[in-house]
């Protein structure tokens, strides 16, 4: 990749992925110091890597400072990044994010019914181009409540058809199936229907995105992503190395009644990197840099 903008479009990154069967780590990142280890471990790893924003951090932050820290800290990055918006049942932070420099946002219309969820998405979809973006959709909620979004009990899952029928139509880039997959650590071992993932992509050509990865084996990452899941998501898993090595750092501090604020800061950077690493690893992305 030549020039100092690494932010390329999701599309771009999907599509390559799909067609090698690697997948591409979309991290949750929550503030600079994510922001920052992610991108130093996708730039050790020599990996394209996806950052999404939950719709809570860009409201923490607003939406134009948001993009302000990740045009900075992403400015001589030289491997290929987008900025995503995770999950967003609201269409006025989609335009918001669309006109403010996000490459791709899911609009999660889940909860209304797939008729009137068809409709719209078709509408950010037309949004997004005119915007030089890209849309993931998608019809069922994915079970379990992250960042204030979604909820506990188990997804509806409409049928094979229904889902071809809503790819096709509204155009979307990207589509997140439920699978039996769920947000944040798993009580119990998921049962996935990958087969879904395969049926999907030979009746639409597009990448799926798999939700909650954190807890997935990484027989069940390899396989779906030879199913093709191009993107693959993390949330949980990056904020807990985060939060506990934040924690066992505090603790230490307080032990030796030591209170330094940079090396709080370089042992959590270095937690997160690790995680995000061992991610991009096991997706098959190392090295797939252009
Ligand atoms: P986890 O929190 O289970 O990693 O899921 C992340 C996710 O799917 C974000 O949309």
């Amino acid at each position: 990749m030549t020039g100092a903008v690494p932010v390329v479009s999701l599309k771009d990154i999907l599509d390559r992925a799909l067609a090698a069967r690697y997948g591409v780590a979309a991290f949750n990142i929550v503030d600079d110091l994510t922001i920052e280890a992610v991108l130093a471990a996708a730039v050790a790893e020599r990996a394209p890597v996806i950052l999404q924003t939950s719709v809570k951090t860009v409201r923490m932050y607003g939406r134009r400072q948001l993009h302000d820290i990740f045009q900075a800290l992403a400015r001589d990055v030289d491997v290929p990044v987008t900025l995503h918006l995770d999950h967003c049942p609201d269409r006025a932070v989609i335009s918001d994010c669309l006109r403010g420099g996000w490459n791709s946002v899911l609009f999660d219309a889940h909860e209304l019914t797939v008729a009137e969820n068809l409709r719209q998405t078709t509408e950010v979809v037309a949004e997004a181009r005119r915007a030089g973006a890209h849309v993931e959709g998608e019809i069922e909620g994915i079970q379990g409540v992250e960042d204030d979004v979604g909820s506990d009990a188990a997804s509806v899952v409409q049928s094979l058809e229904v889902a071809v029928d809503f790819i096709k139509r509204t155009g979307v880039d990207c589509f997140a199936p439920a699978i039996g997959n769920a947000h944040g650590q798993y009580k119990q071992a998921p049962v996935l229907n990958a087969q879904r993932v395969s049926d999907l992509v030979a009746a639409t050509g597009i990448p799926m995105a798999l939700h909650g990865g954190t807890g997935l084996s990484a027989e069940q990452f390899t396989d779906l992503i030879a199913r093709g899941c191009a993107k693959v998501n993390i949330s949980t898993a990056l904020k807990e190395s985060y939060m506990k090595a934040g924690l066992a750092h505090l603790k230490q501090a307080e032990a030796k009644d030591k209170w330094d604020p940079p090396t709080l800061f370089a042992a959590q950077k270095d937690a997160v990197m690790a995680t995000v690493r061992e991610h991009l690893q096991l997706f098959g992305s190392t090295g797939k840099a252009w």
